[in-house]
């Protein structure tokens, strides 16, 4: 039997890369899982793959940006698998890179309404749902810039760690009520962000590799499966961390 039998499960972002690995990994330990993204063809695609593994999973479309989205994303839980006891808040876009004074405010509010008010937006919408079944657990992805900053990514490294301490306020606010909130911080995994990121500067895998004392980068499997140690009742003494889960990235 599996870690998260008969748990419910949100996870945004789940057309591709972490999200996508987190459904699997979710999935593979019983839950039922939602799988929330803007990306529908991608998000069907990850549905696919679940049910091809024997796992159970659904699609719902939701710009986490989007209160009226996210909520829907919610209600699609309840009114689907009859409720909501896991969420990992996940969605994420690769922001603009600039010098501070040149930042472009667009990528600045749009990196800040996916990455932070999007996890805000789902927490409170996950969290009654969540009182109702007795306590639950969320997992937010955050980075290893949400610890440390990174050269030209105020909005990012801002966003990031914007999660943390709402991830902390969280943790204080619902541990007592049976509510754990973590987040992790992976450094550099390999996903379709990653390869875009590769298209812009193909000299980028020696720098990356570089950057993690563990001598190369991640894989999204590797991310969540930290994600799912989070959720499940092996960490049931964990409350607020932000976990690196990054081959050392933050180390030095
Ligand atoms: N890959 C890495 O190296 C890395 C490192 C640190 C942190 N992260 C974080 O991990 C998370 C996942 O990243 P990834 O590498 O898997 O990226 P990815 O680009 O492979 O996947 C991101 C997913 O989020 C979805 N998405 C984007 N905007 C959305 C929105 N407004 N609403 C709903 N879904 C939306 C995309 O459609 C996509 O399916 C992000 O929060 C990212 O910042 C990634």
């Amino acid at each position: 039997m599996g870690v998260l039998e008969g748990k419910v499960a949100v996870i945004t972002g789940a057309a591709m890369g972490i999200g996508r690995a987190s459904a699997l990994c979710f999935a593979r330990e019983g839950a039922a899982v939602v799988v929330a993204d803007i990306d529908d063809s991608g998000g069907n695609d990850t549905v696919d793959l679940v049910r091809a593994a024997g796992g159970q999973a659904s699609f719902v479309h939701a710009d986490v940006a989007q209160k009226s989205d996210v909520d829907a994303m919610v209600a699609h839980a309840v009114t689907t698998f009859g409720g909501l006891d896991l969420a990992h808040n996940n969605a994420g876009i690769a922001a603009p890179m600039a010098l501070l004074a040149d930042y472009p405010d667009d990528g600045w509010d749009r990196t800040i309404a996916v990455m932070l008010t999007g996890v805000y937006l789902c927490m409170k919408a996950e969290i009654p749902r969540m009182l109702e079944r007795g306590g639950g657990a969320i997992v937010n992805t955050a980075s290893g810039v949400g610890l440390v900053a990174y050269p030209r990514q105020a909005a990012y490294t801002a966003s990031k760690h914007g999660v943390i301490g709402l991830t902390k306020v969280a943790a204080l606010d619902y541990g007592s009520k049976g509510i754990r909130v973590n987040a992790i911080c992976p450094g550099t995994a390999e996903t379709p962000m990653v390869g875009t990121a590769r298209e812009r500067d193909p000299s980028i895998d020696a720098h990356l590799a570089a950057l993690h004392p563990i001598g190369r980068i991640g894989t999204a499997e590797e991310i969540a499966e930290a994600a799912l140690w989070l959720c499940s009742p092996a960490a049931s003494f964990v409350l607020g961390v932000a976990l690196p889960v990054d081959g050392g990235y933050v180390v030095p």
